[in-house]
């Protein structure tokens, strides 16, 4: 409304009501009006305007219903009434207050009030839609912000041993379609979808003699590299955003295995939190097909042979069906998301198991 002129309803059931406000309004503002509560909310709902100057007493239904059906609709709730009335006793007043009213003007009007509380009114709607707007792209900015960050966390957490960041992206990937085909809604698989790029962020606190050799880990290597679940977990800390918190509980359970034989706590079955189990899946078939510095990729069909394989075993058997499903839309995300930069073959292959 800031360019063009702002659009008043008028409304009332004495055509001499309106006669004498609408002259007065027309020089000023696009003025429309309604001769009755049901008309006024047609034409309230259907084109809302800036203000509205609203009559008391009217036949079939008052203004002060009027006025409580557009403060319950969210296209009308904000738009400031001003009721427009005879009765100047206070509790009508108040009542005008009380179902969402801005103001109050007594008829007989006068033309300077009038004219000034219309003013008032609207330069205050203009200024809160101003500043909703303004919270509105900082919000968008903020969140854009938030979820940059995130990615960037994920990034690190890998850059030792995979400085492209690819892996991540594959495990999120894949995270976010098995859940939204267990039947996750948009939101929580796409928080699952940030959530999974931080599973691996305690392997910040490993140290590089651990994550990077190149062979086997002996027993006491292997009790530090299991620790990166917890050290993730206090990374993360405990937030009460979702996001983080769902980001906590996969860092601490993608490596819990179905039959219990799992680490950090050696849960079982559903104990161990579905959102872990997605990203056990996602986590370990990125991992087989992919270089790590202690062995090399494994071919497609041996992966998946030895994932299928492990259903019911390492992984949830119900989440493996579901990866079977959508497998070729996980190849998919594969081929999007490439390890542009390989890393150099490692000097002692093992393969494992
Ligand atoms: P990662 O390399 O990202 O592997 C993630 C998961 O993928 C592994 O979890 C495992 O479930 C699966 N996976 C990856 N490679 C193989 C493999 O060759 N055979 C089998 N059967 N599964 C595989 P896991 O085993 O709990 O390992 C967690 C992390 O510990 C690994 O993350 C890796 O960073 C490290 N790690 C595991 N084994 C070794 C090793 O022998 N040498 C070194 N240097 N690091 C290892
Ligand atoms: C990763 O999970 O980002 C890489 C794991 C590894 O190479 O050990
Ligand atoms: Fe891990």
């Amino acid at each position: 409304m800031s360019q063009d002129k702002a659009t008043l309803l008028i409304v009332d059931d004495a055509p001499e009501n309106i006669e004498v406000l609408g002259s007065l309004l027309s020089r000023d503002y696009d003025v429309k009006v309604a001769i009755d509560g049901a008309g006024a909310l047609r034409l309230a709902f259907a084109e809302p305007p800036d203000l509205i100057l609203l009559d008391v007493m009217m036949p079939h239904m008052d203004g002060y219903e009027v006025c409580r059906y557009l403060k319950a609709n969210p296209v009308t709730r904000r738009i400031p009434v001003i009721f427009v009335t005879a009765l100047d006793q206070q509790e009508n007043e108040a009542l005008g207050f009380a179902v969402g009213g801005a103001d109050y003007i007594t008829k007989p009007i006068q033309p300077v009030i009038v004219e000034a509380r219309v003013r008032t009114h609207l330069a205050l709607y203009d200024q809160r839609r101003d500043l909703e707007t303004q919270v509105r792209i900082r919000t968008e900015e903020l969140e854009t912000t938030r979820l940059e960050i995130i990615n960037c966390l994920g990034l690190a957490a890998e850059f030792k041993d995979n400085d492209t960041g690819m892996h991540v992206q594959r495990v999120a990937g894949t995270s976010h379609l098995l859940a939204l085909k267990l039947g996750w809604n948009n939101e929580a698989a796409d928080q699952l979808r940030h959530a999974a790029t931080m599973h691996d962020i305690g392997k910040i606190g490993i140290p590089d003699r651990v994550l990077l050799k190149p062979g086997k880990l002996d027993a006491e290597e292997w009790a530090i590299m299991q620790r990166h679940c917890e050290i993730g977990a206090r990374i993360l800390g405990s937030h009460t955003a979702p996001l983080m918190a769902v980001a906590r509980t996969v860092a601490l359970s993608h490596h819990e295995r179905w039959d219990g034989a799992g680490y950090p706590a050696g849960l079982r079955g559903d104990h161990i939190p579905l959102a872990g189990r997605i990203v056990a899946v996602a986590d370990a078939f990125d991992a087989l097909c992919s270089v790590r510095p202690y062995k090399r990729p494994w071919p497609l069909q041996d992966t998946l042979a030895h994932m299928r394989a492990q259903a019911g075993l390492q992984f949830d058997p119900q989440v493996m069906v579901v990866f079977d499903v959508i497998l070729p839309e996980v190849l998919a995300v594969q081929s999007r998301c490439p390890d542009d930069v390989a890393l150099p073959a490692p000097a002692t292959v093992m393969l494992s198991n």
